[in-house]
C-alpha cells in the first residue's frame, strides 16, 4: 500500500509542558518511517531487546526484519518517526491488536526515544500522532501492553487518555525474571470508559 511520505509538522517547545524536565522536543519533524531510517530504528530498538524490559521480544532486528516489520505497517497501520536533521529521535507504529478480523479496528501502539532524548516530550508527540492518524483511519480503540515497572510508559499512556484494564501476571520471562504487563486502553472516538 501507498505511504503518505512527506513532512507534515514540524513541532517546538511542548506547550502543555508541565515540568521544567521538560524541555520540549527541540525542532524536529514527524512522518512516515522509510526504508532509510530502518537502520536508526534497529539502532534504538535492538537495544531495548537486549537489554531492558521496556519490550518482550527478545531477538534483534537484522536488516531484513526490519524492511519486514515495515512492509507490515501499511497505511491503516501506520510507522512514524520524529526526526531531528536527519536524526531519527523517536518512533513509534500501529499493529493490529489481534490477527483476527474481529479485532481490525482494535490497534496496540508502540513509541521508542533514543536514549539521550527522552523526558523531553518526544514520546508524547509520537503517542499523540498515532492516536490521531487511528482515528483518522477509522479504528475504535487502541491498546498498550506494557510491563508494569515501565513507568515512564505508564506515565506517557495515562497521560494520553489510556486507563489500565487488565494486568497479566508473569506472563512474559524476561533478562532472568517474570514480568507482569499491564494492558492499558482507550477509544479514539472522543467517548472515555469510565
Ligand atoms: C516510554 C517512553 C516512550 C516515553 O517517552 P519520553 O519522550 O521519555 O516521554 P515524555 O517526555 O513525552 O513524557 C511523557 C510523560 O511521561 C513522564 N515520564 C517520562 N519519563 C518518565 C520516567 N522515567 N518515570 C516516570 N514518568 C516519566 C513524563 O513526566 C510525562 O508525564 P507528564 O506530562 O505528566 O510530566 C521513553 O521513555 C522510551 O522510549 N522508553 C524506552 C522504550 C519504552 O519503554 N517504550 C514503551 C514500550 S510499552
Amino acid at each position: 500500500m501507498p505511504r503518505a511520505g512527506g513532512f507534515f509538522a514540524a513541532h517546538g517547545p511542548r506547550p502543555d509542558s508541565r515540568s521544567a524536565r521538560h524541555a520540549g522536543p527541540g525542532q524536529v519533524a514527524i512522518r512516515d518511517a522509510r526504508e532509510a531510517d530502518l537502520e536508526q530504528i534497529a539502532a534504538i530498538w535492538n537495544h531495548e531487546i537486549l537489554c531492558t524490559d521496556a519490550t518482550t521480544d527478545t531477538e534483534p532486528r537484522d536488516q531484513v526484519a526490519q524492511s519486514e516489520w515495515l512492509a507490515r505497517h501499511t497505511e491503516s497501520y501506520p510507522a512514524i518517526v520524529v526526526v531531528a536533521a536527519e536524526d531519527v529521535v523517536a518512533y513509534g507504529s500501529l499493529s493490529p491488536y489481534q490477527p483476527r478480523r474481529a479485532f481490525a479496528r482494535t490497534v496496540e501502539d508502540s513509541v521508542y526515544v533514543k536514549r539521550g532524548r527522552r523526558g523531553a516530550g518526544l514520546g508524547s508527540l509520537i503517542l499523540a500522532e498515532l492516536i490521531r492518524r487511528a482515528g483518522v483511519l477509522g479504528h475504535h480503540s487502541m491498546l498498550a501492553r506494557i510491563t508494569a515497572k515501565n513507568a515512564a510508559s505508564l506515565r506517557l499512556h495515562e497521560r494520553h487518555g489510556f486507563y489500565r484494564v487488565g494486568v497479566e501476571r508473569e506472563s512474559a520471562f524476561k533478562l532472568g525474571r517474570w514480568h507482569d504487563v499491564t494492558i492499558m486502553q482507550r477509544r479514539l472516538d472522543g467517548i472515555r470508559w469510565t
